[in-house]
C-alpha cells in the first residue's frame, strides 16, 4: 500500500524533476511537489565516485529546537537558514497548533546553491507566537517527530501546564526521557504521565535549581535550558551537552533577552528573567549532513569540497577520515576531502560531542566495510543503531555485531542490493554505501532521508552521481 504524508503550508523535496524543484519566489504551499510516499526508491549505481562541492544549510537538529524556543517570547521570531525537510514541516504544523501563524518563505540571505541556479535547500520561517501559545502536543504529530518533546521545557515556563504525547522509542532505540522529567521536577514541575501523554504542571511557577545529568543528554539539556531562562533564580546544569546546537540555542536565547553562561562546556549556568523578546537568528550549519559528504568522499575514493560550516564541528570525524588515508584540507566555513587510495581500517567510538557522533556511524561502517582491514566500531549512544547492519550485510558487508560493538572486516566492493532505509542516517549510509557496490543498489523508504537531508538526490547528482528516484510498485495484498 502506499501511504502519501503532506503537511499544510510546506511542500518536501521529493524526486525533483529538471525545472520543476523548489526555486527562489516560490511561495509557502508551493503547488505541485509530489507528495511522498512511504515506499520511494532511490537507485544508484555502484563504480561511482563523489566529486565536486555542496552546500549544507542549517542544522536539522538546531532548527528544530530553535523553532521551539520561538515560543519563549510572544510576537514575531524569524529563524533563517532551515533546511527544508520532512521534520522541519511537522514542527511547523505542532507549532501552528499550538496557536502560532508560521510561514515558511524564501530564504535571507538566499544560500548560495539558489544563487547558481540550483534547488534553494534553506528557508526562513516567521513564526508569531500569541500571548497564551496552546498547551498540548498530540500524538499525531509527535509519532512523527520525536523532537517536537522540546515544546515541553518552553511551554511549562510560559504556561505552567503542558501536555505532550509520548513519543516512544524509534528505529535506533528505546529513547527515555527520565532526565527531562527529573530536571524539570527539580525545577518544581509536578509530572505524571496519563493515557500515553508526558504531563508537567507548575502553577507556583518554574524555580532555579542545581541539576546534574546522568549523560549528556541533547534533548534534555535542551529543554532544562528553555525552561530555564524563564524560571525564577538560578539553574545550574552540570554534565550538560556540549553540541554546537546547544551553543546555537543559547545564542538564540541570549539574544532574546536570557542570561546564560557556560554553554558549549558541562556546565551551564542560566540566571532567569521574566520576560525574552523575539529575534531574529540564523542557524548554525549541519555537521552530520557535512560529515556524509566527507565520508562518503573517503568511501568513493572521491573528492569533495563541502560549504557552509565551520570544519571544527566535525574535527574527529575528519580525523578518522585522515587516520584512514584521506587528504582533508580546512578553511574557515568550509573543508576538502580527498581519497586516492583504498581506505585504511579505522576503529571508531561514538560520544557525545565532541566526541564521534552517533548520527555519523552509518558512514563510519560504510568506511569500514570497504577498507582494507578490520575495524572495531563501539556505539554508545543508542542501543538500536545496529539494526541498520542488516540492510549493510544485504550489500555485501561483513560484520559482526556483539551488543554495543561491531566488528567490520573491509571488501575491495560490495554488491549491489535492494535495501530499505530504517532511519535518517542509515538511508543516507545505505546509499552513499551502494555507490561502491557492482550493479545497481535500490533504497527504499528514503522518505526517512528526506526527514533530514534537504534534497539528498540534487545533492548526489551535484557531486555527478547517476541517480533515480521513483516510486515503488505497490505490493500486493496477501489473503488467506
Ligand atoms: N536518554 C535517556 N533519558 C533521557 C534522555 C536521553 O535515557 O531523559 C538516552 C536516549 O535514550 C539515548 C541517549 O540518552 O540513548 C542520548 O539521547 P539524547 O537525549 O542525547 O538524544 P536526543 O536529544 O534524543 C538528539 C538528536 C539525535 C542525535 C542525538 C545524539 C535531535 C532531534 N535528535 O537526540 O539525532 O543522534 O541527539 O547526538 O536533536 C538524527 O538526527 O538522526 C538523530 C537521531
Amino acid at each position: 500500500m502506499t501511504h502519501s504524508l503532506r503537511i499544510p503550508d510546506l511542500t518536501i523535496p521529493t524526486r525533483p524533476q529538471p525545472g520543476t524543484g523548489w526555486s527562489a519566489g516560490v511561495g509557502p504551499g508551493d503547488a505541485g511537489d509530489p507528495a511522498i510516499s512511504d515506499v520511494d526508491v532511490i537507485r544508484v549505481n555502484g563504480a561511482a565516485r563523489l566529486a565536486g562541492t555542496v552546500h549544507v544549510v542549517g542544522a536539522k537538529n538546531s532548527a528544530l529546537k530553535l523553532m521551539a524556543a520561538a515560543l519563549l517570547a510572544p510576537g514575531r521570531s524569524v529563524i533563517t537558514n532551515v533546511p527544508r525537510i520532512t521534520d522541519i514541516a511537522i514542527m511547523g504544523e505542532v507549532l501552528r497548533r499550538l496557536g502560532c501563524d508560521v510561514r515558511f518563505d524564501v530564504d535571507d540571505p538566499v544560500d548560495p546553491m539558489v544563487a547558481v541556479g540550483g534547488v534553494p535547500r534553506s528557508r526562513s520561517v516567521t513564526i508569531d507566537v500569541p500571548e497564551q501559545p496552546g498547551v498540548e502536543a498530540d500524538y499525531d504529530l509527535v509519532r512523527r517527530l520525536r523532537a517536537s518533546i522540546c515544546v515541553l521545557g518552553p511551554l511549562l515556563a510560559r504556561r505552567g501546564y503542558v501536555r505532550v504525547a509520548h513519543p516512544g522509542g524509534d528505529a535506533i532505540g528505546s529513547r527515555g526521557l527520565d532526565m527531562h522529567i527529573s530536571g524539570l521536577t527539580r525545577m518544581g514541575a509536578d509530572i505524571s504521565g496519563e493515557h500515553g501523554f508526558v504531563i508537567a504542571s507548575a502553577p507556583q511557577g518554574l524555580h532555579g535549581a542545581e541539576i546534574t545529568l546522568e549523560f549528556p543528554s541533547v534533548g534534555a539539556t535542551e529543554n532544562l535550558v528553555m525552561a530555564a531562562v524563564l524560571a525564577d533564580g538560578i539553574t545550574v546544569i552540570d554534565n550538560a551537552a556540549r553540541e554546537p546546537e546547544i551553543v546555537d540555542i543559547c545564542t538564540m536565547l541570549i539574544r532574546m533577552g536570557a542570561l546564560i553562561e557556560g554553554e558549549g562546556t558541562s556546565t551551564i549556568t542560566v540566571v532567569g528573567v521574566p520576560r525574552l523578546q523575539p529575534v531574529r537568528h540564523a542557524t548554525v550549519g549541519d555537521r552530520i549532513v557535512a560529515g556524509t559528504w566527507a565520508f562518503g568522499a573517503a568511501m568513493t575514493r572521491g573528492d569533495v569540497t563541502v560549504t557552509g560550516l565551520d570544519p571544527s564541528y566535525l574535527e574527529i570525524a575528519l580525523d578518522k577520515v585522515v587516520a584512514a588515508g584521506g587528504l582533508v584540507e580546512t578553511r574557515a566555513n568550509a573543508f576538502r576531502v580527498r581519497m586516492d587510495e583504498r581506505p585504511r581500517a579505522v576503529d571508531v567510538v561514538t560520544l557525545p560531542y565532541p566526541g564521534f557522533a552517533t548520527d555519523l556511524l552509518p558512514m563510519a561502517i560504510g568506511l569500514a566495510a570497504l577498507s582494507d582491514g578490520a575495524s572495531l566500531i563501539t556505539e554508545n549512544i543508542f542501543d538500536g543503531r545496529f539494526m541498520f547492519a542488516n540492510e549493510m550485510m544485504r550489500l555485501g558487508a561483513d560484520i559482526k555485531t556483539d551488543g554495543h560493538h561491531a566488528v567490520v572486516r573491509g571488501r575491495e566492493r560490495l554488491s549491489g542490493a535492494p535495501v530499505r532505509a530504517t532511519d535518517i542516517r542509515a538511508g543516507a549510509g545505505l546509499i552513499i554505501a551502494g555507490l561502491c557496490a557492482d550493479g545497481v543498489t535500490e533504497v527504499s523508504h528514503v522518505h526517512h532521508v528526506d526527514r533530514g537531508y534537504p534534497d539528498f538526490v540534487a545533492d548526489l547528482r551535484a557531486l555527478g552521481i547517476e541517480v533515480e528516484r521513483a516510486t515503488a510498485p505497490e505490493e500486493p495484498e496477501l489473503t488467506i
